[in-house]
């Protein structure tokens, strides 16, 4: 595995992370998350992304990820970054959602517990909350990392303006913003007409999420929607009807592509990413061990000719 400075700090990130949204909840196998997690580790991924409502239910992931530092992985825990997130919804009533002072010292006390750690490496904001004052939110980030319970803090999903402001406001007071973690991938490309300017301006790590188009991105979906997929297993943030034939035929000719580099699609997804300097890692999921050996072999060949750059650009353009 190699390593990428996170923007100006002295953290480094392995160039893949493993996400943990989705295959580590209550509704799945711990055998089967727990080889995830040793075969991450034993390839060198030391960075683990949850948040307060992975799961379902919410809060199970967290939970599940305590199960494994008590099973073996605790003895490594200064060899490991674990982020967490509070901002969506977690309970119920006003003060389990968005960015409230209230919210986000209660949620890490309780993401907390639930892993049975004693501090978060990283710990975001995970949405900009328009209802909340900017100053509340970054006040409570600052004040988590001064009592200790996190090391660094990212901000996640925020207007460039917004994201601005927060990073000014923590500058102020001699914390700075360590990361930045948005949705970006080949189908998936805002970053590059908002934040990306500010991100090197700012010097701040980019951490991508969903890579991969939560399996869009590899040859889950080419011969047919598998009934262990996400889009049927899940359902709720990939939906089956997305998955056109038109979509399908650009995958398709993106495989190929992949193919002639020696790849496999997701390989290729992930590469194109990491090929960019100011992206410090990306957050891969998956829902076996062998997902995730495939995707690590991305790091062997992260060179893509400028023709390949422009082959891909016009099939992800192309109506
Ligand atoms: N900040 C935020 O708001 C936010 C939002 C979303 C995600 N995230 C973070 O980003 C992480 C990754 O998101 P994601 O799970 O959507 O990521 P993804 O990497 O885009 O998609 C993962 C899915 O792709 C399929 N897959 C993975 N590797 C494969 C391979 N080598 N070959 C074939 N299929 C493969 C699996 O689908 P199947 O399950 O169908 O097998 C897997 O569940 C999350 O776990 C979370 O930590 C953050």
């Amino acid at each position: 595995m190699y390593y990428r400075f996170c923007g100006a700090s002295g953290l480094q990130l392995p160039l893949i992370s493993l996400g943990m949204w989705h295959n580590f909840g209550d509704n799945d196998l711990y055998s089967v998350m727990k080889e995830i997690v040793w075969t991450a580790f034993d390839n060198g991924v030391t960075h683990f992304d949850l948040a307060n409502n992975y799961g379902p239910l919410p809060g199970s992931a967290e939970t599940n990820f305590g199960r494994m530092l008590s099973n073996g992985l605790k003895s490594h825990r200064d060899e490991i970054i674990v982020s967490s997130k509070a901002g969506h919804l977690m309970w119920d009533g006003p003060y389990g959602d968005g960015g409230s002072r209230k919210y986000l010292m209660a949620s890490i006390n309780q993401s907390l517990k639930r892993t049975g750690l004693e501090y978060f490496d990283i710990f975001y904001s995970h949405r900009y909350c328009p209802e909340t004052p900017l100053e509340e939110t970054v006040q409570a980030l600052i004040d988590i990392v001064k009592q200790g319970k996190a090391l660094y803090i990212g901000l996640s999903k925020y207007p460039v303006d917004k994201a601005e402001e927060a990073c000014r406001m923590m500058k102020e007071q001699h914390v700075r913003c360590l990361i930045y973690q948005d949705r970006y991938s080949m189908l998936s490309r805002k970053p590059e007409e908002s934040h990306l300017d500010f991100l090197e301006k700012e010097r701040l790590g980019f951490i991508a999420f969903s890579p991969l188009a939560q399996g869009l991105l590899t040859n889950r979906y080419l011969n047919g929607i598998p009934q262990d997929s996400r889009a049927v297993k899940s359902g709720v943030f990939l939906h089956r009807e997305d998955i056109t034939p038109q979509l399908i035929q650009k995958i398709s000719r993106l495989n190929n592509i992949a193919a002639e580099r020696g790849q496999s699609l997701a390989q290729m997804a992930l590469s194109w990413l990491l090929a960019k300097e100011l992206v410090t890692s990306v957050i891969a999921g998956a829902s076996s061990a062998s997902q995730l050996k495939d995707s690590l072999k991305a790091t062997d060949n992260l060179y893509f000719t400028p023709e390949e750059l422009a082959k891909i650009d016009s099939i992800i353009i192309e109506d």
